[in-house]
Protein backbone atom coordinates (compact mmCIF):
# COMPACT_ATOMS: atom_id res chain seq x y z
CA UNK A 1 0.00 0.00 0.00
CA UNK A 2 1.23 3.56 -0.81
CA UNK A 3 -0.13 6.78 -0.23
CA UNK A 4 1.10 9.55 -1.65
CA UNK A 5 1.55 13.43 -0.76
CA UNK A 6 2.01 16.20 -2.64
CA UNK A 7 3.54 19.61 -1.70
CA UNK A 8 3.72 22.86 -3.31
CA UNK A 9 5.37 25.95 -1.79
CA UNK A 10 6.27 28.75 -2.71
CA UNK A 11 9.68 30.19 -1.16
CA UNK A 12 10.41 33.68 -1.12
CA UNK A 13 14.01 34.48 -0.54
CA UNK A 14 14.98 31.53 2.41
CA UNK A 15 12.09 32.47 4.41
CA UNK A 16 8.62 29.64 3.76
CA UNK A 17 5.49 31.24 3.15
CA UNK A 18 3.11 29.16 1.72
CA UNK A 19 0.95 32.35 0.38
CA UNK A 20 0.07 30.73 -3.27
CA UNK A 21 1.10 33.06 -6.54
CA UNK A 22 -0.28 36.40 -5.70
CA UNK A 23 2.09 37.68 -8.18
CA UNK A 24 0.77 36.43 -10.26
CA UNK A 25 3.79 34.49 -11.78
CA UNK A 26 2.06 31.24 -12.43
CA UNK A 27 4.36 29.65 -15.65
CA UNK A 28 3.96 26.64 -13.49
CA UNK A 29 0.05 26.44 -14.10
CA UNK A 30 0.58 27.09 -18.28
CA UNK A 31 -0.68 23.63 -19.82
CA UNK A 32 -3.28 22.69 -17.48
CA UNK A 33 -4.21 26.42 -16.19
CA UNK A 34 -4.88 25.04 -12.73
CA UNK A 35 -4.19 26.75 -9.68
CA UNK A 36 -2.10 24.83 -7.14
CA UNK A 37 -4.60 26.35 -4.46
CA UNK A 38 -5.12 22.74 -2.63
CA UNK A 39 -8.91 22.35 -3.70
CA UNK A 40 -10.99 21.74 -6.71
CA UNK A 41 -12.55 24.50 -9.15
CA UNK A 42 -16.02 26.07 -7.95
CA UNK A 43 -19.11 23.72 -9.82
CA UNK A 44 -20.95 26.98 -9.61
CA UNK A 45 -21.45 28.85 -13.16
CA UNK A 46 -18.61 31.33 -13.45
CA UNK A 47 -19.93 35.27 -12.86
CA UNK A 48 -17.46 36.03 -15.25
CA UNK A 49 -16.94 35.94 -19.03
CA UNK A 50 -14.89 36.34 -22.12
CA UNK A 51 -15.23 38.72 -25.05
CA UNK A 52 -13.57 39.64 -28.06
CA UNK A 53 -13.68 42.62 -30.29
CA UNK A 54 -13.88 40.93 -33.68
CA UNK A 55 -14.98 37.19 -35.27
CA UNK A 56 -12.09 36.89 -37.29
CA UNK A 57 -8.69 37.74 -37.84
CA UNK A 58 -6.08 38.01 -40.20
CA UNK A 59 -2.07 37.62 -38.89
CA UNK A 60 -1.08 41.49 -37.98
CA UNK A 61 -4.22 42.02 -36.39
CA UNK A 62 -4.67 43.13 -33.01
CA UNK A 63 -7.56 41.44 -31.15
CA UNK A 64 -9.01 42.80 -27.96
CA UNK A 65 -9.73 40.45 -25.21
CA UNK A 66 -12.14 41.72 -22.71
CA UNK A 67 -12.28 39.51 -19.11
CA UNK A 68 -14.93 40.70 -16.79
CA UNK A 69 -17.68 40.42 -14.02
CA UNK A 70 -20.84 38.72 -15.96
CA UNK A 71 -22.89 39.00 -13.09
CA UNK A 72 -26.53 40.27 -11.94
CA UNK A 73 -24.85 40.70 -8.65
CA UNK A 74 -21.67 42.73 -8.46
CA UNK A 75 -18.38 40.67 -7.37
CA UNK A 76 -14.94 40.95 -8.66
CA UNK A 77 -11.88 38.38 -9.25
CA UNK A 78 -8.29 38.90 -7.59
CA UNK A 79 -6.13 36.50 -10.19
CA UNK A 80 -6.51 35.00 -13.36
CA UNK A 81 -4.82 33.30 -16.55
CA UNK A 82 -5.32 33.86 -20.47
CA UNK A 83 -4.82 32.26 -23.13
CA UNK A 84 -5.31 31.43 -26.92
CA UNK A 85 -4.98 27.66 -28.40
CA UNK A 86 -5.83 26.05 -31.38
CA UNK A 87 -9.91 25.92 -31.17
CA UNK A 88 -9.25 21.81 -31.83
CA UNK A 89 -7.00 21.28 -29.26
CA UNK A 90 -7.76 22.66 -26.46
CA UNK A 91 -4.85 20.93 -24.38
CA UNK A 92 -2.48 22.39 -27.11
CA UNK A 93 0.31 25.04 -25.98
CA UNK A 94 -1.12 28.69 -25.96
CA UNK A 95 -0.73 30.44 -29.01
CA UNK A 96 0.14 34.15 -30.47
CA UNK A 97 1.12 36.62 -27.94
CA UNK A 98 -0.42 39.37 -26.12
CA UNK A 99 0.31 43.21 -25.59
CA UNK A 100 -0.88 44.89 -22.13
CA UNK A 101 -2.94 47.77 -21.91
CA UNK A 102 -3.54 47.55 -17.92
CA UNK A 103 -0.23 47.35 -16.82
CA UNK A 104 -0.46 47.87 -13.47
CA UNK A 105 -3.21 44.83 -13.03
CA UNK A 106 -1.67 42.83 -15.32
CA UNK A 107 1.85 41.01 -16.85
CA UNK A 108 2.59 38.53 -19.63
CA UNK A 109 3.94 35.33 -18.97
CA UNK A 110 5.74 32.92 -21.04
CA UNK A 111 3.80 29.62 -21.68
CA UNK A 112 5.95 27.46 -23.99
CA UNK A 113 8.33 28.86 -26.31
CA UNK A 114 6.66 32.41 -26.78
CA UNK A 115 6.89 35.26 -24.42
CA UNK A 116 3.98 36.81 -23.93
CA UNK A 117 1.47 34.28 -24.93
CA UNK A 118 -0.47 34.02 -21.76
CA UNK A 119 -1.67 36.91 -19.68
CA UNK A 120 -1.74 36.94 -15.00
CA UNK A 121 -2.51 39.35 -12.55
CA UNK A 122 0.47 41.34 -11.27
CA UNK A 123 -1.55 41.63 -7.31
CA UNK A 124 -4.50 40.42 -5.88
CA UNK A 125 -6.54 43.52 -5.89
CA UNK A 126 -10.13 43.29 -6.03
CA UNK A 127 -11.09 43.55 -10.14
CA UNK A 128 -14.16 43.26 -12.17
CA UNK A 129 -12.60 43.72 -15.73
CA UNK A 130 -9.08 42.98 -17.69
CA UNK A 131 -8.20 43.67 -21.45
CA UNK A 132 -5.15 42.85 -23.52
CA UNK A 133 -4.27 42.83 -27.02
CA UNK A 134 -3.92 39.32 -29.02
CA UNK A 135 -1.94 39.19 -31.76
CA UNK A 136 -2.20 35.96 -34.02
CA UNK A 137 1.13 34.16 -34.54
CA UNK A 138 2.78 33.97 -38.19
CA UNK A 139 1.23 30.26 -39.02
CA UNK A 140 -2.08 30.85 -36.77
CA UNK A 141 -4.59 28.05 -36.60
CA UNK A 142 -7.66 28.02 -38.43
CA UNK A 143 -9.52 28.61 -35.20
CA UNK A 144 -8.40 30.41 -32.16
CA UNK A 145 -10.35 30.19 -29.03
CA UNK A 146 -9.43 32.31 -25.55
CA UNK A 147 -9.57 30.46 -22.33
CA UNK A 148 -9.18 31.74 -19.28
CA UNK A 149 -8.78 30.55 -15.62
CA UNK A 150 -10.50 33.64 -13.01
CA UNK A 151 -9.75 33.42 -9.30
CA UNK A 152 -12.72 35.19 -7.04
CA UNK A 153 -10.84 34.54 -3.93
CA UNK A 154 -7.68 31.90 -2.82
CA UNK A 155 -10.00 28.86 -2.70
CA UNK A 156 -12.73 29.87 -5.62
CA UNK A 157 -11.63 29.70 -8.74
CA UNK A 158 -13.03 28.67 -12.40
CA UNK A 159 -10.72 26.96 -14.40
CA UNK A 160 -10.41 26.94 -18.40
CA UNK A 161 -13.37 29.01 -18.94
CA UNK A 162 -14.05 28.66 -22.62
CA UNK A 163 -14.26 32.20 -23.69
CA UNK A 164 -14.85 32.89 -27.89
CA UNK A 165 -13.79 31.25 -31.00
CA UNK A 166 -12.00 33.53 -33.53
CA UNK A 167 -11.59 32.10 -36.91
CA UNK A 168 -8.58 32.81 -39.46
CA UNK A 169 -10.15 35.15 -41.94
CA UNK A 170 -10.90 33.32 -45.41
CA UNK A 171 -10.49 29.68 -43.64
CA UNK A 172 -12.99 27.73 -45.03
CA UNK A 173 -15.28 25.56 -43.20
CA UNK A 174 -14.55 27.88 -40.26
CA UNK A 175 -17.70 27.77 -37.64
CA UNK A 176 -17.59 31.01 -36.57
CA UNK A 177 -20.69 31.72 -35.05
CA UNK A 178 -21.64 32.01 -31.06
CA UNK A 179 -23.77 29.35 -31.35
CA UNK A 180 -21.69 26.73 -31.59
CA UNK A 181 -19.94 27.14 -28.22
CA UNK A 182 -17.57 23.94 -27.58
CA UNK A 183 -19.64 21.39 -25.02
CA UNK A 184 -18.94 21.03 -21.50
CA UNK A 185 -15.56 20.54 -20.73
CA UNK A 186 -15.24 22.54 -17.95
CA UNK A 187 -16.14 19.34 -15.50
CA UNK A 188 -12.91 17.80 -16.91
CA UNK A 189 -10.77 20.20 -14.83
CA UNK A 190 -8.54 17.61 -13.41
CA UNK A 191 -8.92 18.17 -9.25
CA UNK A 192 -6.14 18.70 -7.40
CA UNK A 193 -5.08 15.21 -6.42
CA UNK A 194 -3.90 14.46 -10.11
CA UNK A 195 -0.78 13.57 -9.62
CA UNK A 196 2.06 16.48 -10.72
CA UNK A 197 3.36 15.59 -14.45
CA UNK A 198 6.61 14.84 -15.89
CA UNK A 199 6.02 17.07 -19.03
CA UNK A 200 7.84 20.65 -19.36
CA UNK A 201 10.83 18.80 -17.51
CA UNK A 202 13.88 20.06 -18.65
CA UNK A 203 12.24 23.09 -20.78
CA UNK A 204 9.59 24.58 -17.93
CA UNK A 205 11.16 23.53 -15.00
CA UNK A 206 13.74 21.60 -13.72
CA UNK A 207 13.09 17.60 -12.66
CA UNK A 208 14.68 15.03 -10.34
CA UNK A 209 12.74 11.72 -10.90
CA UNK A 210 14.04 8.20 -9.47
CA UNK A 211 14.08 6.21 -11.04
CA UNK A 212 15.86 8.47 -13.89
CA UNK A 213 12.62 9.41 -16.58
CA UNK A 214 10.17 7.88 -14.68
CA UNK A 215 6.04 9.55 -14.71
CA UNK A 216 4.55 10.92 -11.73
CA UNK A 217 1.39 10.87 -13.56
CA UNK A 218 1.32 6.98 -14.53
CA UNK A 219 4.13 5.29 -12.11
CA UNK A 220 2.80 5.35 -8.31
CA UNK A 221 6.48 4.18 -7.68
CA UNK A 222 8.04 7.36 -8.82
CA UNK A 223 9.73 9.69 -6.81
CA UNK A 224 9.45 13.38 -8.44
CA UNK A 225 10.80 16.79 -7.26
CA UNK A 226 10.54 19.40 -9.46
CA UNK A 227 11.07 23.17 -9.16
CA UNK A 228 10.87 26.19 -10.85
CA UNK A 229 12.63 29.91 -10.61
CA UNK A 230 10.37 32.81 -11.50
CA UNK A 231 11.87 35.21 -14.04
CA UNK A 232 13.24 37.49 -11.50
CA UNK A 233 14.33 34.66 -9.24
CA UNK A 234 12.77 35.50 -6.40
CA UNK A 235 10.27 32.57 -6.01
CA UNK A 236 10.99 29.00 -6.49
CA UNK A 237 7.90 26.74 -6.70
CA UNK A 238 8.51 22.86 -6.31
CA UNK A 239 6.44 19.58 -6.41
CA UNK A 240 7.24 16.59 -4.94
CA UNK A 241 5.31 13.64 -4.87
CA UNK A 242 6.15 9.94 -4.26
CA UNK A 243 5.11 6.65 -2.59
CA UNK A 244 5.25 7.20 1.20
CA UNK A 245 3.64 5.67 3.85
CA UNK A 246 3.65 9.48 5.83
CA UNK A 247 4.55 12.36 4.16
CA UNK A 248 7.43 13.59 1.66
CA UNK A 249 9.50 16.46 2.91
CA UNK A 250 12.20 17.86 1.63
CA UNK A 251 14.59 21.21 2.94
CA UNK A 252 16.59 23.50 1.07
CA UNK A 253 20.20 22.88 2.36
CA UNK A 254 21.21 26.68 2.80
CA UNK A 255 18.98 29.77 2.91
CA UNK A 256 19.76 30.71 -0.57
CA UNK A 257 18.88 28.10 -3.78
CA UNK A 258 21.07 29.30 -7.27
CA UNK A 259 18.11 30.70 -9.48
CA UNK A 260 19.73 30.61 -12.72
C1 LIG B 1 -1.11 46.49 -32.74
O1 LIG B 1 -0.68 47.10 -31.54
C2 LIG B 1 0.72 47.44 -31.54
C3 LIG B 1 1.06 47.97 -30.17
O2 LIG B 1 0.12 48.89 -29.73
C4 LIG B 1 0.99 48.46 -32.64
O3 LIG B 1 2.36 48.73 -32.67
C5 LIG B 1 0.55 47.88 -33.97
O4 LIG B 1 0.69 48.84 -34.98
C6 LIG B 1 -0.90 47.44 -33.92
N1 LIG B 1 -1.27 46.78 -35.16
C7 LIG B 1 -2.42 47.02 -35.78
C8 LIG B 1 -2.65 46.27 -37.04
O5 LIG B 1 -3.24 47.80 -35.35
C1 LIG C 1 -20.53 39.56 -20.65
O1 LIG C 1 -20.92 40.31 -19.51
C2 LIG C 1 -21.31 41.64 -19.78
C3 LIG C 1 -21.73 42.28 -18.48
O2 LIG C 1 -20.71 42.35 -17.57
C4 LIG C 1 -22.46 41.68 -20.76
O3 LIG C 1 -22.74 43.03 -21.11
C5 LIG C 1 -22.12 40.91 -22.01
O4 LIG C 1 -23.26 40.83 -22.84
C6 LIG C 1 -21.68 39.51 -21.65
N1 LIG C 1 -21.25 38.85 -22.88
C7 LIG C 1 -21.52 37.59 -23.14
C8 LIG C 1 -21.03 37.08 -24.46
O5 LIG C 1 -22.10 36.88 -22.35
Amino acid sequence: MWRSCFLVAVLTGSVFPVSGFSNGKVTVSCGDMMPRHGVVPSPAPPPFNITVDTASFTPGDNITVTLQEASSTPTYFRGFLIEARDAGKPNSPAVGSFLLTDPQESQLLQCGHTQGSAVSHRRKSKKTRIQAVWEPPKNPPQRVQFLATVLHEYKVFWVKMEGPVVSLHGATAAPSTPSTPAPPPTSSAPPLSEPFSSAGCGLSKSCLRDPVGCHPESDPACFFLSFVTDQQGGSVTFELSGPAEGYLAFAPLSGQMDGE
